[in-house]
């Protein structure tokens, strides 16, 4: 069976038990602050398990792509060195939202994997959570699994549900009792049973994990119950593959022996066993995911876990003897494998090469002196253990993420001075710490649970009724004036910022109060009106007229539909590969983000500018419906990147020409967007682009604005606006030749000086000589002075000098005659060395420059003196 069959048939076999076959959720956790990344398949419903996402079915299943690198599971530094650790994995999974619990889910695990897989049931150990007796009954008496292959283990982790038996998605959030089954992969491997001292070998390898969830955790360590008991499970497609495809390591699958056989290939490494082949086989796969879900490298945040990834790849593929680049090239072996379950990843096969090329030339450039210093540093390290300062330097200087260092170090068996390190990252981290939002709590933002209907895609003003007043986070019973707080309401036509759309400003008042809307954002299911009393109080009962500022509100609803009208443009001339990778839709402008591997030529951008006017003037209806997804995906609707979508989509259509998910609002017709006008196009990471445009009244402002300086320009030129190029480019031709003019006019300026100097020459013996400082000449003028000076002089030596701004010109030319007594090289070193300078030339002529300005004079005087010596 290979991998991609495995996927199928789980899938299968969990649709015919009635659940629905859910798509995988991109690797950035859609509204989750408390999470790096997806890393596990439940992480998509977390919400649903916490009784707040209402789907319209109970049972689910998926492969979930996840990674786990960063974070509460962190596998990173385990890839390479175990048969069964990886960043980047499927995971399978069924879920019950309030649905079936332990019974059903033991039954549908034994069922597949013993009647389907056809696993020898002697092969499976099973372990339970010691407390949890009804698990274990469900084991040993309904499937009649021996007894002496269930472990029970409890809180062996060092605190009250800290168990490998224990599962919870972070530090907070929905977790859970769970029971693991293993597979016995043979006594010819080390290892023992779970809950045994030698369980970490590779032997017994867990494979199924059901997680019974019963509680969602809080920060404070308090286990509130579920609204109903729920179920989770997850079983890594490349351990079940290794079993199925009757081998042991996971590296040792199909998918997994493609990517090592054509890394060996590009490296020209014949062991295929290579521990550092498998560590670039399973980064390849983390780093592209990644960057397929939008994200790249940089220093903070999950950019810096990809840039970790992938640095840990270039460096063992230059271990290998990696010439140039390697990296980005894999790209094509991942496609080739995993290209039809994840078509997106063909789609974007170009804008991750382009992202890792980019990455690994960077990186590149300091690896090799980076590996120098700490080679270097190994050689003489003190007690075994590196200095905490040059796991720094190689941090700071050569792009060596700490791991990666330690990852070096444990190869060499030795250890890292981490305080010494950190002490050296103190002031780095609180940068860090300062710009990243992650380690939020979920249950720490504010929590609502009133629920407040939107009214504004229809209305702009409402009679509506207050149900909660809040000043902080505490609940409040009026707002006084003065008082800054949010109001929830019953019904509200204020937008909340979702989407790129920012939330609407506006008043709330009535009985001679008035509060002020600055933001509106969503808290759960409540509208939050952000603002202050400006006048009189409200109590959470209050009646008032909702107010949006209905001319902001226009202009952001012009952007906003504007955006969907050059994202289809944008696909339309650059190709499908461009992808939404963010949008901000204010009054001012709007700014779209999408994947795009170079800049956007002028005439491309003239071609989307006309494309999206055309449909503006097209005047096409703006219609909303909603819809299931997929009725959603048979229209064609374009889906965002990272955005959370219910089981009801809002589908909205311009024309055929652009049809996508959105809960925006929007304008009627697209004639009501008015003209559009790009006004930048520029890069923002490797692979993404960014266009800022404007709509309605403010184009046509920048359009008056551009009109006025063309206007002023023309008034400056003294011609006709439409005429200003031309005369400019007149100016511009004129100026090149009054240039060319001056420069005749010095040079004949410097030969008329020539004819006077001649007559300053003075007669050694019958050789001429002439010094002279010279003023008002440009230094480029000497060497043609210097020839006129000979040829009117006949057997003559002229040495001429000129000082500007501290910096001295020289030239020294000798008659060809006189080249065996004098020449004019040794002459002007001589006089060069005087003013701080060297030269140099051939006998008959020779240049220097100098520093010293006011040893000029001098210089020159010496210059008689030292040729009557040379003459005589
Ligand atoms: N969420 C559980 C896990 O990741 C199934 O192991």
């Amino acid at each position: 069976m290979t991998t991609n069959d495995i996927r199928k048939t789980f899938l299968e076999f969990f649709e015919q038990k009635g659940h629905k076959i859910v798509d995988s959720a991109p690797l950035i956790p859609a509204n989750d602050p408390t999470l790096l990344f997806t890393n596990a398949g439940m992480v998509p419903f977390k919400d649903c398990f916490l009784g707040i996402d209402k789907r319209s079915y109970t049972r689910a299943t998926s492969s979930q792509t996840c990674v786990r690198a960063g974070g509460k599971h962190n596998d990173l530094e385990n890839v390479g060195y175990t048969a069964r650790h990886h960043t980047f994995f499927e995971m399978l999974g069924n879920f019950s939202f309030g649905d079936y619990f332990k019974k059903e889910a033991i039954g549908y695990c034994w069922e597949l994997l013993t009647e389907v897989f056809e696993l020898p049931k002697e092969k499976l150990w099973v372990t339970v959570y010691a407390e949890d007796d009804e698990a274990y009954d469900i084991w040993a008496k309904d499937i009649g699994f021996p007894e002496d292959r269930i472990s029970r283990i409890g809180d062996n982790k060092g605190e009250r549900y800290a168990s490998d038996n224990f599962w919870a998605m972070g530090d907070t959030g929905p977790c859970g009792p769970c029971s693991e089954v293993f597979y016995d992969h043979g006594e010819h491997i080390w290892g023992g049973p779970p809950g045994t001292p030698e369980e970490d070998g590779d032997r017994f390898i867990e494979i199924w994990n059901l997680v019974f969830m019963q509680y969602n955790r809080h920060k404070d360590g308090t286990m509130e119950p579920l609204p109903k008991p729920s179920v989770d499970t997850g079983m890594g497609l490349e351990r079940i593959s290794a079993i199925l495809q009757g081998v042991h390591s996971n590296y040792e699958i199909d998918t997994f022996q493609y990517l090592i056989k054509q890394a060996a290939d590009l490296l020209k490494v014949k062991d295929l066993d290579n521990k550092s082949l498998r560590v670039i086989a399973d980064h390849i796969r983390s780093c592209s995911f990644l960057i397929l879900d939008g994200i790249v490298p940089s220093n903070e945040g999950r950019g810096y876990v990809l840039r970790r990834i992938t640095r840990r790849a270039i460096r063992h593929g230059h271990q290998l003897g990696a010439k140039g680049e390697f990296f980005s090239k894999l790209v094509q072996a991942l496609v080739d494998t995993m290209g039809d379950a994840y078509p997106a990843l063909k789609a974007q096969q170009s804008i991750i090469e382009g992202v890792l090329a980019k990455e690994e030339a960077a990186f590149a450039k300091t690896l090799d002196k980076g590996m120098q210093i700490l080679e270097a540093d190994m050689a003489n390290v003190k007690d075994k253990t590196i200095s905490g300062e040059t796991v720094f330097k190689l941090y700071d200087t050569y792009g060596f993420p700490q791991d990666l260092t330690a990852d070096i170090a444990r190869e060499k068996d030795l250890e890292i001075d981490w305080e010494g390190f950190e002490k050296a990252m103190e002031e780095q981290r609180q940068r860090a710490r300062a710009s990243s939002n992650f380690g939020v709590d979920y249950n720490d933002s504010l929590t609502l649970e009133e629920v407040s209907k939107f009214t504004g895609y229809d209305y702009l003003s409402q009679q509506v009724k207050v149900i909660k007043l809040l000043k902080g986070d505490q609940a409040v019973d009026t707002l006084e004036e003065g008082d800054k707080g949010i109001v929830i309401l019953e019904k509200t036509p204020f937008y909340a910022e979702s989407g790129g759309q920012v939330g609407d400003k506006g008043y709330l008042y009535g009985c001679g109060a008035n509060f002020v809307v600055e933001d509106t954002q969503n808290i759960g299911d409540a509208i939050a009106h952000i603002g202050y009393m400006d006048k009189g109080s409200i109590s959470s009962d209050s009646e008032l007229n909702a107010n949006v500022d209905g001319g902001l509100r226009q202009s952001t609803m012009r952007n906003h539909s504007a955006t969907h009208l050059l994202h289809a443009a944008l696909r339309e001339v650059l190709g499908s590969h461009v992808q939404q990778k963010g949008s901000l839709n204010d009054p001012e402008r709007l700014r779209f983000d999408f994947s795009n591997p170079e800049a956007v030529s002028r005439e491309e951008l003239a071609t989307v500018e006309r494309m999206v006017n055309e449909k503006i003037f097209e005047n096409h209806p703006v219609e909303a419906a909603v819809m299931s997804m997929d009725e959603a995906k048979e229209q064609g609707a374009m889906a965002l990147f990272g955005e959370k979508y219910g089981d009801e989509v809002r589908v909205l259509t311009m024309s055929p020409f652009s049809v996508e998910l959105c809960g925006g609002t929007h304008v009627k017709r697209t004639g009501d967007i008015g003209p559009f006008k790009i006004v930048s196009e520029t890069g923002i990471a490797a692979g993404i682009r960014r266009i800022e445009a404007i709509t309605g009244e403010r184009a046509v402002a920048w359009m008056q604005q551009s009109e006025e300086k063309l206007h002023n320009l023309g008034k400056l030129l003294k011609s006709e606006p439409s005429q200003s190029v031309e005369k400019v480019e007149q100016l511009l031709d004129k100026s090149k030749q009054l240039e060319k003019q001056i420069q005749q006019l010095q040079s004949k300026l410097a030969s008329s000086q020539g004819s006077d100097l001649a007559s300053n020459a003075e007669d050694i013996n019958g050789v001429k000589l002439l010094v002279s400082k010279l003023e008002g000449v440009e230094p480029k003028a000497l060497r043609d002075l210097q020839d006129q000076l000979k040829n009117k002089l006949g057997s003559s030596i002229v040495v001429l000098g000129i000082a500007s701004d501290d910096k001295v010109s020289l030239i020294a030319g000798v008659s060809k005659d006189l080249t065996s007594k004098v020449r004019a090289g040794d002459l002007i070193k001589m006089v060069a060395e005087q003013v701080g300078g060297k030269g140099g030339g051939r006998p008959d002529m020779a240049q220097a420059g100098g520093k010293d300005a006011d040893a000029l004079p001098s210089a020159l005087n010496s210059v008689k003196p030292w040729v009557l010596e040379k003459l005589s």
